[in-house]
């Protein structure tokens, strides 16, 4: 968005939002040309209202409903509406437990943006850490990718990766990548919000 204006950013998030809060604390030390003009989540009681409210950022509660993993119909017709309200110019999906559909994907064209806690296209869906723990992968890591009309398949911004321990469990595996989600986020949109990123076929090119 190389128009001398800072890139607004809408957060749309359903749990702790530490990913919100690494964007946040980068914005906050100058690392980062944005703003978070909303943050947006679909958990009445989402820790991440509570961040947003520490640092003045306008934050909503708007049910999903009726559907349970995905965003459709009229609640992502409401979702858009207020997104565009607060003049986000992309959205950042951080911890946000559904599948965001085309409507939402031609409001925002190549400006919806996710964060998936494994080294994609390996372990795409849940509990991704998990399945690479169980898998028995020696190293397991995140990607922050545009997001497309697929499940965690659209071209690839960020990657960073993290070693397997022995003794991992689910739990310090999960930690470990996600001190690595808290860089990868700020990175990527760095990049998108300095116009570097163009999208060719499947690749993301920096320029
Ligand atoms: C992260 O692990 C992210 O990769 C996944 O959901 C989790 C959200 O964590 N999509 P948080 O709410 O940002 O702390």
């Amino acid at each position: 968005m190389a128009t001398g204006q800072k890139l607004k950013i809408g957060v749309l998030g359903s749990g702790s939002g530490s990913n919100a809060q690494s964007i946040i604390d980068a914005i906050a030390a100058g690392t980062l040309d944005a703003e978070v003009v909303c943050v947006l989540t679909d958990v009445e009681d989402a820790r991440i209202l509570e961040r947003a409210a520490t640092h003045g950022i306008p934050a909503q509660y708007i049910s999903g409903a009726p559907f349970k993993t995905k965003l459709e119909g009229d609640a992502e017709q409401e979702y858009i509406r207020v997104l565009k309200d607060y003049g986000a110019e992309c959205v950042v999906l951080a911890g946000f437990m559904r599948i965001v559909k085309p409507a939402m994907l031609a409001a925002f064209p190549h400006r919806v943006l996710n964060i998936h806690p494994a080294l994609l296209p390996a372990f795409p869906g849940v509990a991704s850490w998990k399945q690479a723990l169980d898998y028995g992968t020696r190293v397991a890591g995140c990607t922050v990718h545009f997001v497309d009309e697929g499940t965690d398949t659209g071209p690839i911004i960020v990657q960073r990766c993290v070693p397997v321990e022995p003794d991992d469990t689910a739990e310090t595996l999960h930690a470990r990548i996600q001190v690595e989600e808290h860089k990868a986020y700020p990175e990527a949109l760095r990049l998108l919000a300095a116009d570097r990123l163009r999208i060719v076929g499947r690749r993301v090119e920096i320029l």
